[in-house]
């Protein structure tokens, strides 16, 4: 039996969530969606796999609402648990930040002894900085989306990005 994916995400302008919702859409029998902001991130322990959004705002900071559960999620015991990130920024307005939350909860959840699953090539998109890169620069540590930017994009980004991560869920 296919295992059940957690989607947790928090948003300020809505556009992760309207993100999330699109997630959830491609997957309804599987994905369950939890408001951080509504929920928290206590019911993370529930799933086997998670995928989390967040936005990043303020020049490099967490959401609000990540950042109100950020004391609760250093708690959890992520340990087994595989976790995909997307994070959502705005590579023109705040090129020198771009998507840096995401590179946070990465690490955040690594520390809770999570596997993150399914990096994004870094092509097709322009910044001057980002904490969301892996070690060699090439790519991101999960899906990367502008919705102020290149929302004509995310569509054909998240189709093919789901499927790379229920197939690193599913190995
Ligand atoms: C005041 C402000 C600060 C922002 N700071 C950043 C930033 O540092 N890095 C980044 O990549 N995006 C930044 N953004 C862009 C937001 O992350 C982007 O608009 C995102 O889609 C918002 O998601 P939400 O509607 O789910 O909150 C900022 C936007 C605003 C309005």
């Amino acid at each position: 039996m296919a295992l059940s994916i957690g989607l947790f995400y928090a948003s300020t302008t809505g556009n992760t969530e309207q993100v999330a919702d699109q997630i959830a859409a491609m997957l309804p029998d599987r994905i369950h969606l939890h408001d951080i902001a509504v929920e928290g991130v206590v019911a993370m322990a529930e799933y086997p796999c998670l995928i989390l959004g967040i936005p990043t705002w303020d020049f490099g900071e967490l959401q609000e609402d990540w950042d109100e559960h950020w004391d609760a999620l250093s708690a959890l015991d992520l340990s087994g648990k595989r976790v995909a990130l997307f994070g959502l920024g705005d590579q023109l307005g705040y090129g020198e930040w771009f998507l840096d939350a995401m590179g946070a909860l990465c690490q955040q959840v690594q520390s809770c002894g999570a596997q993150v699953v399914v990096n994004w090539p870094v092509s097709g998109y322009q910044f001057e900085a980002s904490k969301a890169l892996t070690e060699d620069g090439q790519s991101f540590v999960g899906l990367a989306l502008d919705e102020d930017g290149q929302h004509g994009e995310t569509e054909a980004r998240l189709q093919g990005w789901l499927p790379q991560v229920i197939a690193a869920f599913d190995a």
